[in-house]
């Protein structure tokens, strides 16, 4: 049986020389990949109590919407600046060069709730930091950090140490 990994294609000097872009599109470009990409983030989740799952944009969309479409769960979005239309919380958090910021709506959290948080890659852990700080603003208990890919050189995972950060596919 194929691995996860024999559906992710690496491509070199992308976006700069010297970096080794995980190229996500590859495994949704194939049935069987974004099957075993979505089983694989489920098996994480078994005998996890939660009451959200919460997705950063873009990518992270693709992976946390199966996720609650299946495991019957509401989907709480983390949008970059100026996309959703009610009351949002916002953080800034930062970038090669300069800043992001991201936004939840209010009322997509209720205080006390336990989240689930998923994007398809962990690298610096910048938007998963401010993520995870937008959740908190709203009251939210971040349960787990949920990734499909890790890129274990960049150490995102000290800027998360106070949560319990998981990956699928992990790399040097
Ligand atoms: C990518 C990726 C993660 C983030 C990881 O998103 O999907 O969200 O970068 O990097 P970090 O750990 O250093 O913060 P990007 O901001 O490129 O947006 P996209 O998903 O819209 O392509
Ligand atoms: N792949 C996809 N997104 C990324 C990467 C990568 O290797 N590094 C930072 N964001």
């Amino acid at each position: 049986m194929k691995d996860l990994s024999d559906y992710l294609r690496s491509i070199p000097d992308f976006p700069k020389p010297g970096i080794i872009f995980r190229d996500v599109t590859s495994i949704l470009q194939n049935a069987d990949g974004f099957k075993l990409a979505i089983d694989s983030l489920l098996q994480k989740l078994e005998g996890v109590e939660f009451d959200v799952i919460a997705g950063a944009e873009s990518r992270g969309f693709i992976f946390s919407a199966p996720l609650a479409y299946k495991l019957n769960k509401p989907l709480a979005l983390i949008r970059k600046k100026g996309k959703l239309p009610c009351e949002t919380v916002s953080a800034s958090y930062a970038l090669e060069y300069g800043f992001a910021e991201i936004e939840m709506h209010k009322d997509s959290i209720s205080k006390g709730q336990k989240v689930i948080l998923i994007d398809d890659l962990l690298a610096t852990g910048g938007t998963l930091e401010a993520s995870a700080k937008l959740i908190e603003m709203l009251g939210g208990h971040v349960e787990k950090i949920l990734t499909l890919i890790e890129l274990l050189g960049l150490h995102g995972r000290e800027k998360l140490k106070k949560y319990n950060v998981e990956s699928v596919l992990s790399f040097e």
